[in-house]
């Protein structure tokens, strides 16, 4: 292949972590729809935002409306859309940002993928809801939907959903507040994003 990336003439993750003040990670959040993935990252982020860090969401439903918008919910989009996913947000971490993704990342297969890509920089929190509980949510009314039909390979009825075996942070929204989770969320990545030199 004729192509030639240059990364050593760029300015570095370094020299953008020290303008920031902060160090990036990704914030991987995975469970089902309906969980509160986005509704954790966003509070979590607006904390952040106060904070003064720079940080980001990553949406599963914007960037399918975007970015994804040609993937559906197959296993091979779903692997296709994981890996956009993870591209993406590995851009950001590399400039010192802090994206959040949003993102069912229903298998194993998928978050292993995410993984393989962002190493060490993946901070996996799995957002913990029984189908049950997201189908009596319901806020987008997907579940009702999918009872009747009308939604094919939807996750955790005709789509398979295998719960991660070892995430580094289990936040369950059947048990914990949305701020709790939040706030649990953000003492967890504390230090992993603090920047030696922030006084
Ligand atoms: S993932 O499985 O590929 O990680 P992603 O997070 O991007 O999924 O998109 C999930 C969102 O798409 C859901 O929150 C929901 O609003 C919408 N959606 C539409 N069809 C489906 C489906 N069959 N299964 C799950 N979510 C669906």
């Amino acid at each position: 292949m004729h192509i030639h990336p240059e990364f050593h003439r760029f300015l570095n993750r370094q020299d953008k972590e020290q303008l920031l003040r902060q160090r990036g990670i990704v914030v991987w959040m995975c469970g089902l729809s309906g969980s509160g993935k986005s509704t954790i990252a966003n509070a979590a982020e607006r904390v952040l935002h106060k904070q003064g860090r720079f940080t980001t969401i990553l949406d599963g439903d914007n960037l399918r409306t975007g970015l994804n918008a040609n993937l559906g919910f197959s296993d091979n989009d779903r692997l296709e859309n994981i890996r956009r996913f993870a591209e993406v947000a590995k851009i950001f971490v590399s400039q010192g940002i802090i994206p959040f993704v949003s993102a069912i990342t229903p298998r194993g297969e998928l978050r292993d993928l995410a993984r393989g890509l962002l190493g060490e920089d993946m901070f996996e929190v799995y957002i913990k809801a029984s189908y049950e509980a997201c189908e009596q949510r319901d806020v987008k009314g997907l579940y009702a939907k999918a009872a009747r039909g009308e939604i094919q390979h939807f996750t955790g009825k005709d789509g398979s959903f295998e719960p991660p075996q070892n995430p580094d942070l289990v936040l369950d929204t059947e048990t914990t507040s949305i701020e709790d989770a939040a706030f649990e969320l953000l003492e967890a990545i504390r230090e992993r994003i603090a920047h030696a030199e922030r006084i």
